[in-house]
């Protein structure tokens, strides 16, 4: 895309006819209500929508209201959530809604720089309550809004540079349509999900290809540049297994570090460059034991 008001000006016309006609029509989205807003925001991060989908019904039914989230044991929110993984989004939409009836009154706060001192809600959350349930003009940047600028904007720079990032705010911000941004924030996001999907985007169908700037150089699949993934250390252990009247011995890790805490077969690492014969020697010195060799 250029940096120009008419392919500007064409991609929020093109990308909102698109969403009013192509969006799926998700219960979250047929609502204007703040609270629904934020749990189907709390929701769906880490979660894909169809999972969402279920808990939404699910929480919503437990508590219908803000009143009734603040006003219940924190174990009643984990019950609902069972099953779902990042346990700590219960917590803090629980702590956050309790904040809410003590400092707001009980109403959700509307601005994004005040919803981000709520436990839970970061920049994305805020920008998405802020712009879906109240019409304020905050651009969301998720990673999947990145990858669509990444490549409408034909942005090489790596995601994890801050550099990078700072550039993909200014042009979210840049390409906002004052006045619309619940429908535009819901388009990026539904053009992230529906076309322009991490592998195999479907550009033919897409409604912005005309100023889609990976598009006009066909590399759409190449974007965003994924940064080299760090190699995996390798480590290799030793373990024996020691049996007393049908019973096996296990030691514990200590609680710091890797797998901290857990319970496991003696053994030892091998260190630098030792071998598998130093390493059962240094095994067997720690048990005061011969280990055999199957
Ligand atoms: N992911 C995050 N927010 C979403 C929303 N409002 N609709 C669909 N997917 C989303």
């Amino acid at each position: 895309m250029k940096n120009s008001k008419g392919d500007r000006g064409r991609f929020q016309k093109n990308l909102l006819a698109w969403y009013r006609k192509a969006h799926r029509p998700l219960p979250w989205r047929k609502t204007r209500d703040p609270y629904r807003i934020w749990i189907s925001e709390i929701l769906l991060q880490q979660t894909r929508v169809n999972t969402a989908l279920t808990y939404y019904d699910r929480f919503l039914a437990r508590f219908p209201a803000l009143a009734d989230l603040a006003g219940a044991p924190v174990e009643a929110v984990l019950l609902v959530w069972q099953g779902l993984g990042y346990y700590g989004r219960a917590r803090n939409l629980h702590r956050a809604a309790r904040l809410i009836e003590q400092k707001f009154g009980g109403t959700i706060p509307s601005e994004p720089a005040v919803l981000e001192t709520l436990p839970g809600i970061g920049p994305y959350t805020a920008a998405a309550i802020a712009s879906i349930a109240f019409d304020k003009d905050a651009a969301v940047l998720d990673g999947n809004v990145a990858r669509v600028l990444c490549r409408v904007g034909g942005i090489r720079d790596p995601l994890t540079e801050s550099s990078t990032k700072r550039r993909l705010k200014d042009l979210a911000d840049g390409l906002l349509p004052k006045g619309h941004a619940a429908d535009f924030n819901q388009a990026m996001m539904e053009l992230g999900a529906l076309i322009c999907k991490p592998v195999r985007p479907a550009c033919p169908e897409c409604p912005v290809k005309e100023v889609c700037t990976a598009h006009r150089l066909d590399m759409a699949d190449q974007l965003p540049i994924r940064p080299a993934r760090p190699r995996l250390p390798v480590r290799v252990r030793l373990v024996t297994a020691v049996a007393y009247r049908g019973r096996l011995l296990f030691e514990r890790r200590s609680l710091e570090g890797f797998l901290g805490g857990l319970w496991e077969l003696p053994g030892v690492y091998l260190e630098g460059k030792e071998g598998n014969r130093q390493g059962l020697r240094r095994l067997e010195k720690r048990l005061g034991h011969r280990v055999a060799v199957q």
